[in-house]
């Protein structure tokens, strides 16, 4: 059941894994919906590229988000504006509002089946706290003259404090629109291997990155669209970004639903929205960072659809995480200021889908033209994010999980039954303990081989989850998703390794 809806909905094409070195001129890594447009617009520009991903297209959290393509994300706007100006708080509106096109334009080019739906996009609260926030949000949506009203009801049995809608936004099955996205890239001479997990990378005038499989990659260019950058190069981005992980559930749900997607502004978050195609109602929340998980969040989730909607019966579950920037607006652009030929798309804080579609054409623009209009929206981080209390807050909590786990003894008693992990103490050293549904037993060294922290066990996943910054790992020690890029050892072979790339 933890399988999310769109990637069982998409029968997607398979491409092989690379088995040989190879030069590119161009490379893109990342098979999500930011490294697959960038892919897409490279190749319909005439331009030779080849894209690799760990595991298949789509499979990341492109292929198991909520799938409404707006530029209403969140409470976003009074923010950039007061942080920067209105004018940045335009560029950002205008650059998502032009993905939002793009992503229709191609719709319609391609034929693409995917469920695409113009409907409206509804922030509201339940608390009043939220109520001037939400007014503020809306000054600044008058201001830059978008086509929008506040509401004090919504038409979903929720009683709401205030509402702001937001006109003529969309949603639609991500993992059919990706998947063809790919194939149109292929056939424009876009080449892609997928199971091809990039562990290590030496930049330079051409760069040169390494397989899992011990192949080698010779690129002019790369753009590294991972989700979290599989190579950091001093951009520090392990310090600037937070990973939070968010639920899914979904249900059949046979009554009318308007036309307009729903997200709540104050904790626990919850998104809602219409999947047509399958009959279904989607609901999302119960964001957390990762590794912090305290209860059954996906339980949470059916109470809410069973108390609101009269839902009982769920056919979908799963989770997924992003990642959040210090101060809303993703790093898109050069990796550093000194990697001129090394690209980036990361930090979309769940608002990826138009977000990442943003970074494809910025980076593609900045390859094809040597620039874009939008690097100045981009170009924000500042010594004022490593200074800002959430970045402290952040990275005070990364440096207690440092040394934390390393303190504690660990359980000597191994659990009995199948199916629950735990940190164990075996010779007096700490390990993950995990026995499967056939009696097998999996015992891990369970220092992350990103930086080192030590991971913690989620009974929600079955896996090990890092709580610095979001590494994940199955039971059998296999990277799940980054920033690690290396896999966990048994206990008793020989330490893990730590990603050489980023000590
Ligand atoms: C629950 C949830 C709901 C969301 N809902 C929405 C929504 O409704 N609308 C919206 O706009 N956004 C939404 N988002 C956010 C959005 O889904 C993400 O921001 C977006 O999908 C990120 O795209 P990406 O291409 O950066 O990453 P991904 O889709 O994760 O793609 C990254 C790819 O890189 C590959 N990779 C990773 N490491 C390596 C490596 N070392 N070598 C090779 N390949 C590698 C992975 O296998 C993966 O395929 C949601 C997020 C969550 C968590
Ligand atoms: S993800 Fe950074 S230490 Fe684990």
């Amino acid at each position: 059941m933890n399988e999310a809806y769109w990637i069982k909905s998409s029968e997607s094409k398979r491409y092989g894994k690379l088995n040989r070195d190879i030069k590119a001129d161009y490379l893109v890594v990342g098979g999500g919906i930011a490294g697959v447009t960038c892919f897409y617009l490279l190749a319909a520009a005439g331009i030779e590229t080849v894209l690799v991903d760990a595991d298949r297209i789509g499979y990341g959290c492109s292929g198991r988000n909520t799938g409404k393509i707006t530029a209403q994300h969140g409470l976003v706007y009074y923010d950039i504006e007061s942080q920067f100006d209105l004018e940045r708080a335009r560029q950002y509106h205008r650059i998502n509002d032009k993905a939002l096109e793009l992503m229709e334009t191609l719709i319609d080019r391609y034929s693409i089946q995917c469920d695409f739906q113009r409907v409206q996009a509804c922030i509201f609260t339940q608390d009043e706290g939220y109520v001037g926030k939400i007014r503020q949000e809306y000054e600044t949506y008058m201001k830059l003259g978008l086509d929008c009203r506040l509401e004090k009801e919504i038409p979903i049995p929720v009683r709401v404090k205030n509402a702001l809608v937001l006109n003529h936004q969309a949603q639609f099955n991500p993992k059919k629109y990706i998947d063809a996205l790919a194939e149109e890239a292929v056939r424009q001479g876009g080449v892609i291997y997928e199971d091809t997990r990039i562990v290590d990378f030496r930049p330079g005038k051409r760069c040169v990155l390494k397989t899992g499989d011990k192949f080698t990659i010779d690129a002019e260019h790369v753009v590294i669209a991972t989700h979290f950058p599989c190579y950091d190069g001093m951009g520090f981005y392990f310090a600037k970004l937070k990973p939070m992980r968010t639920y899914a559930v979904m249900a059949e749900y046979h009554k009318d639903f308007p036309k307009c997607h729903f997200i709540n502004a104050e904790e626990p978050s919850r998104s809602l929205r219409y999947v047509h195609e399958a009959g279904s109602l989607l609901i999302v929340g119960e964001s957390h960072k990762v590794g912090h998980q305290k209860k059954d969040h996906y339980l949470e989730l059916k109470k809410f659809g069973n108390e609101i909607f009269g839902i009982g019966d769920y056919q979908y579950q799963w989770s997924a995480q992003d990642y959040e920037p210090p101060r809303k607006i993703p790093f898109v652009g050069y990796l550093t200021k000194d990697t001129p030929n090394i690209y980036v798309a990361a930090g979309f804080n769940k608002w990826g889908i138009s977000g990442g579609t943003a970074a494809g054409m910025v980076i593609s623009s900045m390859i094809l033209n040597g620039s874009s209009p939008y690097e100045d929206l981009y170009a924000h981080t500042t010594l004022m994010d490593v200074a800002s209390s959430t970045f402290v807050t952040e990275n005070v909590d990364v440096a207690v999980q440092l040394v934390s786990g390393k303190l504690k003894s660990g359980d000597r008693e191994l659990p009995k039954s199948a199916g629950i992990g735990r940190v164990v103490n075996i010779g007096g050293k700490r390990c993950g303990y995990y026995m499967d549904e056939e009696g097998n037993e999996h015992i891990l060294d369970i220092t992350c081989t990103h930086m080192g922290c030590e991971l913690k066990w989620n009974e929600l996943e079955a896996s090990w989850d890092c709580p610095c910054h979001g590494s994940r790992f199955d039971y059998k020690g296999n990277v799940l998703e980054g920033p690690a890029c290396l896999p966990l050892n048994p206990y008793n072979e020989e330490k893990n390794r730590i990603n050489p790339q980023i000590r």
